[in-house]
């Protein structure tokens, strides 16, 4: 039996640090839920202290996650640490995960503290979080770019005060897979108490190096790994969970360690995330990418037909690629949608949940065929975004468009209750539906992304549109599904507008 080495998954946090990636409240929670399911050890679930809208997401996921531990950032301040133990009371498993920078650039420039000044402060805030919870996490921030000998001397130090985690982060993507390594076997074989923690790593993919650096300190001792869902993050993102997992998966003649998690639940969560923060995963994205496992050579493509192994090192169905499975018909009842929603980790908060979104299966089950787990799962998205803070809503819309003619698109929507229509034209039907709501709504917002992706194949397929929207500074990711993409396209940026003007949108977190 190998050791588990412990996935610890920061895409709510680390991953909503990507400008544009701004989460909900309950968009957090949903995506927590399903990284729950895939049976994630450690969920990171946001920065306290960062906002009055991160707290509360903190402590909704905290509220609700059980079967995995929930994580919530700090820095090496008391204020910090009371904030996140505040948000986590509520939590099965809480751990608090505080930092402080070690890098001489660090600490010089940004911190302009001395190095015994930042061991005094990490170890105070170890021990304050100890004060809360037994499961706390240190990392000395720009770990890459730390003198070894001084990170050895922090280490031994806040393992002393308690820490029963020590991450080692490349905060800015500067390592080398090799050397990495070398630095992670070397704290653990100078650091006199090192086998009182878990070594852990965090790498940042500046240098295309997160997944190999991240292996290669697995390969060095480390025990836990952090990172996101698509890779999202600060920057160029954070190492891949699903890049990580797989290889461990893959290569267990290499790896002394294996994962606990169910695998088959990566590309549900690769969908789930991509969908809520509208970052599009790139087709041949490794695991994930719609031609992770596609062959279009002859020569591989006879291979896989007379033996999958001579092309193929991992079964697509393992990550999650079923063959898209016909679930449910037009002559399906309430029960039976609502069984195979649960099998899908669905859960109605009520019976008028539950009616809305039966109702739109129904109108979807008129227009199209078959009905698969993608097109449910987009579907009661849908009507968590309808019922979400719906102050908007698109009663109808009718767009012409003909060639050699202007589009035009002509809609009413309820706005605070009173119906208002208008008519724009606009350079395409999708152009010419925005305007028409923005003559209404006049939000001022800039759009800054527009992105369409297909939910299943074949050209009855649901439309999934994502809409990213700005003001002053404040970006909102709005989503929406049908199988008409302009009526998806009205309603993700009806939707946008909606998150846009209520309260629980919020703008971006700063570390
Ligand atoms: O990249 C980093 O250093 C971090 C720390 C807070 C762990 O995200
Ligand atoms: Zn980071």
């Amino acid at each position: 039996m190998s050791e588990t080495l412990i996935i610890f998954d920061t895409t709510l946090r680390d991953g909503e640090q990507s400008p544009g990636a701004s989460m909900t409240r309950d968009e957090k929670v949903r995506i927590a839920k399903a990284l729950e399911r895939m049976r994630v050890n450690v969920i990171e679930a946001g920065f306290p202290i960062a906002s009055p809208g991160d707290f509360e997401a903190v402590k909704a996921v905290a509220g609700q996650v059980k079967g995995s531990a929930v994580c919530g950032l700090a820095r090496a301040l008391d204020k910090d640490i009371d904030r996140a133990a505040e948000a986590l009371k509520e939590a099965a498993s809480p751990r608090i995960h505080t930092f402080i920078a070690t890098s001489p650039i660090h600490m010089e420039r940004k911190l302009r503290m001395s190095p015994d000044q930042v061991v005094e402060q990490a170890v105070r805030a170890v021990k304050r979080a100890r004060r809360y919870t037994d499961d706390v996490e240190f990392s000395p921030e720009d770990a890459g770019r730390s003198d070894i000998d001084f990170l050895c001397r922090v280490i031994e130090a806040v393992i002393d005060a308690g820490a029963g985690t020590v991450n080692i982060p490349d905060t800015v993507g500067y390592s080398l897979p090799e050397r990495f390594g070398a630095v992670v076997a070397k704290l653990i074989e100078k650091v006199p108490n090192s086998d009182k923690a878990v070594f852990s790593v965090h790498c940042h993919n500046d240098l295309g190096l997160a997944v190999a650096n991240s292996l290669s300190a697995v390969v060095n001792g480390a025990r836990q790994v952090e990172c996101t869902i698509n890779g999202l993050g600060e920057r160029a993102g954070n190492a891949s969970l699903e890049e990580i997992v797989m290889a461990v998966r893959t290569r267990q003649d290499v790896f002394a360690v294996d994962v606990a998690l169910d695998t088959t639940q990566i590309v549900h969560c690769s969908r789930l995330v991509s969908n809520i923060t509208g970052f599009p995963v790139q087709p041949n994205k490794a695991i994930v990418g719609a031609n992770a496992f596609a062959h279009e050579s002859g020569i591989h493509q006879d291979g896989v037909l007379k033996s999958r192994e001579t092309y193929e090192i991992m079964r697509a169905e393992d990550v999650g690629w079923s063959a898209n499975r016909m679930v449910l018909g037009k002559h399906s009842g309430r029960n039976a949608f609502r069984a195979r929603l649960s099998e899908l980790d669905v859960v109605f908060n009520s019976e008028e949940d539950l009616n809305a979104a039966f109702a739109r299966f129904k109108d979807l089950a008129d227009k199209k065929h078959e009905i698969y787990d993608e097109d449910l799962q987009a579907l009661v998205t849908d009507t968590h975004l309808l019922s979400e803070h719906e102050r908007f809503k698109l009663i109808s819309m009718k767009v012409c468009s003909e060639t050699g003619e202007t589009p035009t698109a002509a809609l009413t929507l309820r706005m605070d209750g009173e119906e208002t229509s208008a008519t724009c034209p606009g350079s395409g039907p999708v152009d010419a539906a925005f305007r028409a709501i923005e003559s209404i709504v006049e939000s001022g917002c800039n759009l800054q992304l527009y992105s369409v992706n297909n939910i299943t194949s074949g050209t009855d397929a649901q439309g999934e549109v994502t809409v990213r929207l700005e003001k002053r500074g404040r970006i909102v990711n709005g989503q929406g599904a049908d199988t008409d993409i302009v009526i998806a396209s009205a309603q993700a940026y009806i939707h946008g507008l909606n998150k846009m003007l209520a309260s629980t949108s919020r703008t971006h977190p700063q570390v």
